[in-house]
């Protein structure tokens, strides 16, 4: 039979990167230990008035038929999120509710992109990315990150990346795999190049409300001078520990919107009334959220990462400024990460992600989840520490 050629562009890009993720399941299935830290789910399940606010939506009859821009209740609720995260009004028509942000982010490629037309992005960057910008035909762009800059895309480095074919400069702040969060500086200098090059800026920032310590994030949407351009997409699934419930947005300009809004209607005939309900809930009630709390915990986690690891066997951490991963250096031991992670588990049942799945950028480190309790983490740093250990000897 003759199938379209996006499922031959898309082959090797969804389940092959998380092949060790599925190696840690299939030895918990087998019955043996696992400290699971590979994949970012929140620390804890969805949160009470979360599940209720769904609840009482179903039972008061919210489960019709819903449209393609999504509901007002939580169109009104984004644009009072947005405006807290701007300082400026941004109205409901610059939103269109989606289920996650993985879904938003591909309506976004789809919608701005054709083949031939090149994404730049980071490297490292989320697993998911390169199917993203393959979809459409387009072609993945990456520009490294550097550990000595703090993993922060420089705007000098995209610069180079630009050809007459870029269309669009791909952003993810704060940043999975790093941890980096871009500041208002790095933005406005990567801005006026997407100003200069006529480029659009999509900006993944579901990490957005998880900052650690002092750290600040600043939305690519938040300077008001380059947000014609601009298209932020976004979610509760981690800052409200609701990942299952795929409540998601993409906020961009009103014709953005309306244009996409044809990709939206045929893709999913508008998203569920009682999510959209629970959601609104979520972003109407800053107060009740999860991800303050959540944020330290995981923060903490990193520092006794960083506390038992750094320097141990040649191993080096490096501490993420929000989100819920610490990647550890592991080029000293080993230039080959997929084979270290392996061997890690298979040894240790220490489960982390070997930094090759996120980009060439990142061979020669691992990627550690901060989701694991405080003494699990402890554990799995002990189980590490003495693997490395082992492993120069
Ligand atoms: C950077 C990044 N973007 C998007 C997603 C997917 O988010 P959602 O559940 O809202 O689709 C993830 C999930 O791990 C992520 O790490």
């Amino acid at each position: 039979m003759r199938y379209a050629t996006i499922t031959d562009r898309l082959a090797g890009l969804g389940s092959d990167k998380w092949a060790l993720h599925v190696a840690a399941i299939r030895r918990r299935q087998a019955g043996k230990t696992v400290l699971n830290l590979t994949i970012g789910e929140p620390d804890i399940p969805t949160p009470g008035y979360l599940i209720e606010a769904a609840a009482a939506a179903m039972h008061a009859g919210r489960t019709g038929y819903s449209n393609g821009r999504g509901e007002a209740v939580l169109r009104r609720a984004l644009s009072a999120h947005f405006r807290t995260l701007t300082g400026r009004e941004i109205g409901s028509d610059r939103f269109l509710c989606l289920p996650g942000t993985q879904t938003s982010l591909y309506l976004a490629l789809m919608a701005l992109c054709e083949p031939g037309s090149e994404v730049i992005l980071a490297d490292p960057m989320y697993a998911t990315y390169e199917g993203l910008i393959r979809a459409p035909g387009a072609v993945p762009v990456p520009v490294r990150l550097r550990p000595e800059t703090g993993f922060r895309l420089a705007a000098a480095d995209v610069a180079r990346a630009i050809t007459p074919a870029t269309r669009v400069l791909f952003l993810n702040t704060p940043h999975n795999p790093t941890g980096a969060v871009l500041t208002p500086d790095d933005l406005r200098a990567l801005s006026e190049l997407a100003e200069a090059h006529d480029l659009w800026i999509v900006s993944d920032e579901v990490y957005g409300l998880l900052t650690h310590g002092d750290a600040v994030f600043t939305s690519a949407l938040a300077d008001p001078a380059h947000e014609a351009r601009v298209v932020v997409a976004g979610s509760i699934s981690k800052s409200h520990a609701a990942p299952g419930f795929r409540a998601g947005w993409l906020c961009g300009p009103a014709e953005f919107c309306s244009r996409a809004l044809a990709l939206s209607e045929t893709m999913l005939f508008g998203s569920q009334p009682f999510i959209a309900d629970m959601a609104a809930v979520a972003l109407r009630e800053p107060d009740q959220s999860p991800a303050p709390a959540m944020a330290a915990r995981m923060a903490r986690r990193a520092s006794i990462i960083h506390a038992a690891l750094d320097g141990v066997a040649g191993l080096r951490v490096h501490r993420p400024e929000a989100g819920m991963f610490a990647l550890i250096d592991i080029s000293a031991l080993c230039g080959d990460s997929e084979r270290f992670a392996l061997a890690l588990l298979d040894e240790t049942g220490v489960a982390a992600m070997p930094g090759a799945s996120f980009g060439a950028g990142l061979e020669g480190w691992l990627r550690v989840a901060l989701n694991a309790s405080d003494e699990d983490t402890a554990r799995a740093c002990a189980l590490i520490g003495a693997f490395a250990r082992r492993w120069i000897e």
